[in-house]
């Protein structure tokens, strides 16, 4: 067993009180945990207690926190200059354009935009597809998180709360089903793959009955859904996507902002399906958690002109250098460690099943893994698949308690998003820790700690 942490401490409840009266209220906090300091895997708070990070900053520590490298390469550059504005040229912005065109996931040469986020990576794609093409309409996925700034929110569809008290949002998106293996909400043909059945239901019920196919710019997709839920669609689905956009000239959009940069053991989830899109958006994980995002676009689809779009701080150079190191890193060592720890990490997540009736399901990709949670009180119950919202919360809750920091994503699943770099034995012991939690939270303990801090 392991000891339960007293949290918050007094040192952390004192900043909550602090953070309460000036940061804005509307911010989701997962529960108390107030950072000190941090080093790959490790984390503390300002009361000394350890954790293993298990959420990454939300998928974006890719290479640990404050891995050595990316710390002096941003310390280098920041004696050199921090700012100089993209109405400037520097070489680290340069450099890491570069270095996006040697892993971008298509043949064609990539050409990037250096964003400041993942959601203003979305507004560049949706602009660019917008301009490219002449055409103003966008298919988009339910259960999709894209961003909350008012273009990608459009596109968001994975709670109501992201757009209550904020319409009008942004004309032109109509969403379809997400192809989830394990809740379809379409019918399938015998035998017929169920990602092959969501485009069938674009083609027919979209395009062949409401949206003229020479009207649509651009479809978006998460290559795996993250905040919907860490969800894989099946391997016929982006194929069968790939064939409609070239039949109608629509783009390709996958939104690889949590899914890219080596979380799932390639440099981009959509390398496993074996299709190349037009456009990819990137963000988290990039820099290691300097805030950087991009827009990766091929070539030909590239045709905005001068001073159509730009941005302040568009290839900031201490989060350029950030990200050329994280990609260094990624390729050197953490991809083949991430899809060898997410090989892992499913084994002993399938075999943890086997243990409990509450984990309704366990997929994944490399270390983006999701565990769902169901009300089951025996094995044999689980195929109801009725969502355990309320012991998927418990679960976090006693991880945390225990010092393991993982994080929601739909309404019952936890995702599993170390950082890259994470060790067999951190794995082991972290999985350890959440399989305590899951069999108290089976017995119906509660938490000590309560809410999110406010
Ligand atoms: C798939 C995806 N796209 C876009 C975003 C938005 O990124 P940001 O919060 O950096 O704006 C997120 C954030 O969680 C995401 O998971």
């Amino acid at each position: 067993m392991n000891t339960i942490l007293n949290l918050p401490g007094p040192k952390a409840r004192a900043i909550l009180e602090r953070d309460h009266a000036v940061i804005s209220p509307s911010y989701a906090r997962a529960y108390p945990f107030v950072m000190d300091h941090g080093r790959g895997t490790d984390v503390w708070d300002v009361d000394g207690n350890h954790f293993l990070d298990f959420a990454a900053g939300i998928a974006v520590t890719s290479t640990g926190h404050s891995h050595p490298q990316v710390v002096k390469a941003i310390q280098q550059q920041a004696e050199a200059f921090i700012h100089i504005s993209s109405d400037y040229y520097h070489e680290p912005w340069v450099t890491l354009g570069e270095k996006l065109n040697q892993i971008a996931p298509f043949e064609e040469q990539a050409v990037s935009f250096m964003t400041n986020s993942g959601t203003e990576s979305v507004e560049a794609a949706i602009k660019l597809a917008r301009y490219h093409t002449g055409a103003s309409q966008f298919i988009g996925f339910l259960g999709a998180f894209h961003g909350r700034s008012m273009g990608s929110l459009s596109f968001t569809a994975s709670k109501p709360h992201y757009h209550e008290g904020f319409y009008p949002l942004m004309n032109g998106v109509t969403h379809v089903p997400y192809p989830n293996p394990y809740r379809p909400i379409l019918a399938c043909r015998p035998g017929q793959d169920y990602g092959e059945a969501v485009v069938e239901y674009i083609e027919h019920q979209i395009l062949g009955q409401t949206l003229p196919h020479r009207e649509v710019a651009g479809i978006l997709v998460e290559t795996i859904q993250g905040e919907g839920g860490y969800i894989v669609p099946p391997p016929g689905f982006y194929p069968a996507l790939r064939r409609l956009c070239d039949q109608y000239d629509i783009l390709l959009i996958v939104d690889e902002v949590q899914s890219g940069m080596g979380r799932t053991g390639k440099w981009w989830a959509i390398e496993h399906f074996g299709v190349e899109p037009d456009i990819v958006c990137a963000g988290k994980g990039i820099a290691s958690g300097m805030p950087l995002g991009a827009m990766i676009a091929r070539k030909s689809v590239v045709t905005w002109p001068l001073g159509s779009h730009g941005n302040t701080y568009g290839g900031n150079p201490l989060a350029c250098a950030a990200a050329s190191n994280t990609i260094d890193l990624i390729e050197k060592q953490y991809l083949k460690n991430a899809a060898e720890m997410g090989d892992l990490a499913l084994d002993i997540l399938n075999e943890m099943m086997a243990r409990h009736p509450s984990i309704g399901d366990v997929r994944g990709m490399g270390l983006m893994i999701g565990v769902e949670f169901v009300k089951a009180k025996d094995i044999a119950a689980r195929h109801t698949k009725e969502p355990d919202a309320d012991l998927r919360e418990r679960v976090v809750y006693l991880a945390f308690e225990r010092g393991l920091l993982t994080l929601g994503c739909g309404k019952n699943t936890i995702r599993i998003s170390p950082p890259l770099s994470i060790t067999r034995t951190e794995l082991e012991e972290g999985l350890h820790i959440f399989e305590e939690a899951i069999t108290l939270a089976e017995k119906g303990a509660q938490p000590h700690v309560s809410g999110n801090g406010h």
